[in-house]
This record gives C-alpha cells, sequence and structure tokens, in this order.
C-alpha cells in the first residue's frame, strides 16, 4: 500500500526532477518509503531486490499511486541480487542505458537476523556480510566508477544502525557490516568528495517493518504489533515520513555541503544504550522459537525470489 503523501513532506513539489536515484531493497519497507518519496518529489526511481515480482509489484503501486500526479517522476523494478558482482554491473548498465547517469544512490539493502553469536555458522555470517558489506561495497563501485569517467556529480546515502557507534550484541553480523559502510562514508567522502561525489549515512532507531519485525522481533509479526522500546528518549518508534525526509535531504543538492556524515535518527535511543542487550536474560528455549520463526520467514520469502 502506497504510505506517503506530499503533504507529509518537508520540501517543495518538483524539487526532485531531473534527479535519478538507485534504491537497493526498495521493494519493501524503509526503501520502498524513501522511494515513494523521491517519486512524490519528481525523481526517476531504480529499486531493486531478489524478489522480482516484490520490486515490480511495489513499483506499479507506486507508480499508479503518485506518477500522474503534477511534478511526480517514475518508478521503475529491477529483480537484481547485490551479493552478485556481475548482477549488479548488469543492472546498472539497464539503469544507465534507461535515462543516463544515476544523481543518487541509496544503500539499503540489508540481511540481518538475531542470534547468539556462538550459534551462527559461517554460512550464517555470510548470508549477512554479503549483502550489507560486500553487496553495499560493489553496487557503490560500479556506480563510482561510471560517475568518476562521466565527470558527473552524485549522492550517496547508506542505511546504517545506530550499532556502529556503539556495538550491537545479538546481531554481530550485521553490526560489524554496518561499521564497515560506515568507514566507507567516511573514507569515500574523502577521496571522491573532490570530483562532486559525496557519501553521507543514516542510522535509524527502530522503524516497524514486516522484514524487521520478522527477524529481529520474531513472532511480533504474528501479534501485529510493534510496542515502542520504553527506553527510547521520545517514547515512540519511528514514523515512515521521518525517515524518507531526512533521506530525500541527504540525497538533494540542496545538502550538497554535507559530507561523510552519519546521522542518527532514532529518538535519542543509542545515547541511553539502545541495542538488543535484553536478550541477556534469554535461555535456550527462547532462542530456539526465535530461530524457528526467523527461518520460516527466510523459507517464505525465499520462495519468492527470481534471482
Ligand atoms: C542462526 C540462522 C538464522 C537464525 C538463518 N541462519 N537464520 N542462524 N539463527 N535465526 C543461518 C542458516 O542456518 C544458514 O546457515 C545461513 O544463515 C543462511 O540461511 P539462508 O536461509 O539460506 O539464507 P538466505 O536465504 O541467504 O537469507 C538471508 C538472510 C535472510 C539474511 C538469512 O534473513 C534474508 O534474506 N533477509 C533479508 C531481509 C532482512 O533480513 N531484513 C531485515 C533488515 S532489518 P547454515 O550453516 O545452517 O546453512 C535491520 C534492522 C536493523 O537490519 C536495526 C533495527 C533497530
Ligand atoms: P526489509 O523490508 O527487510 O528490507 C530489506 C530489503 O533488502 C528487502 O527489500 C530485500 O528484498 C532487500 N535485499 C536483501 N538482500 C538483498 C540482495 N542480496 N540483493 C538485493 N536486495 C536485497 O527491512 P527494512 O526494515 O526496510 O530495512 C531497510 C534498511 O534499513 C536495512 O539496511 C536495515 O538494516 C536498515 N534499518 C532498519 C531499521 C528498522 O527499524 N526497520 C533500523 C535500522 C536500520 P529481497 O528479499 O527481495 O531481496
Amino acid at each position: 500500500m502506497a504510505e506517503l503523501s506530499l503533504d507529509q513532506l518537508m520540501f517543495r513539489p518538483g524539487l526532485m526532477q531531473g534527479q535519478r536515484i538507485l534504491i537497493t531493497g526498495g521493494g519493501t519497507g524503509l526503501g520502498k518509503v524513501m522511494a515513494e518519496a523521491c517519486l512524490i518529489l519528481g525523481a526517476e526511481v531504480y529499486i531493486c531486490g531478489r524478489r522480482g515480482g516484490v520490486v515490480e509489484a511495489a513499483a506499479k503501486e507506486l507508480t499508479d499511486a503518485h506518477a500522474s500526479q503534477k511534478g511526480g517522476g517514475k518508478c521503475v523494478g529491477l529483480a537484481c541480487d547485490i551479493r552478485v558482482p556481475e548482477a549488479i554491473a548488469e543492472m546498472i548498465d539497464t539503469v544507465w542505458a534507461d535515462g543516463g547517469a544515476l544523481t543518487g544512490l541509496v544503500n539499503n539493502a540489508a540481511g540481518n537476523f538475531i542470534s547468539r553469536t556462538e550459534d551462527l555458522s559461517a554460512r550464517g555470517f555470510d548470508a549477512i556480510a554479503n549483502i550489507v558489506f560486500r553487496g553495499s561495497f560493489f553496487v557503490t563501485l560500479e556506480c563510482g566508477k561510471r560517475w568518476l569517467a562521466e565527470g558527473k556529480h552524485a549522492s550517496v546515502v547508506s542505511i546504517l544502525t545506530t550499532w556502529v557507534w556503539n556495538g550491537g550484541p545479538f546481531t554481530v553480523p550485521s553490526a560489524m557490516s554496518k561499521a564497515g559502510l560506515n568507514v566507507m562514508t567516511a573514507s569515500l567522502a574523502v577521496e571522491w568528495g573532490n570530483r562532486g561525489i559525496r557519501f553521507n549515512a543514516i542510522a535509524p532507531g527502530p522503524f516497524p517493518t514486516e522484514g524487521m519485525t520478522a527477524r529481529l522481533n520474531p513472532g511480533g509479526q504474528d501479534r501485529g504489533d510493534e510496542p515502542a522500546d520504553p527506553t527510547i528518549p521520545l517514547g515512540r518508534n519511528g514514523e515512515m515520513r521521518e525517515l524518507a525526509n531526512l533521506a530525500v535531504f541527504l540525497l538533494d543538492p540542496g545538502s550538497a555541503y554535507v559530507n561523510g556524515q552519519t546521522i542518527a535518527i532514532d529518538g535519542g535511543s543509542h545515547l541511553q544504550g539502545g541495542g538488543f542487550s535484553r536478550l541477556a536474560s534469554w535461555g535456550d528455549a527462547e532462542w530456539e522459537a526465535a530461530r524457528d520463526s526467523i527461518r520460516a520467514a527466510n523459507e517464505k520469502d525465499r520462495a519468492q525470489r527470481t534471482v
């Protein structure tokens, strides 16, 4: 279901006309809402994911809801597994051939699940690191090489977590991978900044999405609720439009002097600790139930994959 309308955004209609944005993992959750905001504001938006049907349906739904409005852009869904460098190159070629260089990239695709670290297998670690750490880097590199060769300016925004600052107990492969992207952001902000390519990142606190709830609050999806962690200083979860507004701000040339920053949007949560340290009280039975529930969600999603 389309989520946003222009009056929920902070920006003037048509702000992003002429901009071309790729959002990885843009068929669901936060990626989809960022895609929607860019589309409403007039950008041409590409979204990718492994479930071709999911990205195509999302692109159609957002196009039907917004593209015909005055100043609305277009949205295209592309099946791509960012764990496969050749598939990334093919997707980026398709995007460039469809209308020229991208002006922005959002590294949003991710995999994650809660687990005791001692329970992780090598494949479990790789399942997350290959998407978040390697995949996001290779998408950035494919776009970056083209931008540098063509002398184009661009804005890259990576979606991290606040664990990059204070660690992520029970989500260690994700925390390690996101921390790597945090360093990529700071490094390339310097290395490529003098050629007009800037890098920033967003570290969201809890924004309940189906994908996140199934893997980080297993069982929550069955209850259909996601109560706010009582330790969040603002006392609530994030709202999708708040995240979308921050992403648009960082993508748009209006913020062109912001470079190399990672901005938390978490109601102040990480300053109070945040994270999953409360899971230290779980025993074997709780972990077994969580693993079963997460694996069921993984199975369900895998059945829909087309690449
Ligand atoms: C331990 C687990 C496990 C679990 C899977 N594995 N779930 N190990 N505990 N709960 C292990 C499996 O046993 C297997 O290892 C290995 O991981 C690979 O599992 P597959 O199911 O084959 O993986 P794959 O199909 O590649 O799926 C990748 C995935 C899955 C990451 C595991 O969750 C996924 O596709 N996620 C995409 C969406 C997502 O995660 N969204 C949430 C983002 S939210 P063995 O050795 O047994 O073969 C987020 C929020 C952060 O990041 C911040 C919140 C505040
Ligand atoms: P989500 O809906 O599960 O989004 C993850 C997306 O990534 C899915 O659309 C998934 O699509 C895609 N993806 C996964 N592996 C991929 C691959 N190999 N190639 C291409 N696409 C892939 O979860 P979300 O909550 O919106 O999370 C979005 C981002 O926000 C993630 O980076 C997450 O870490 C971050 N974040 C979320 C929260 C939160 O509270 N929701 C908090 C902090 C950070 P397919 O399965 O079809 O590939």
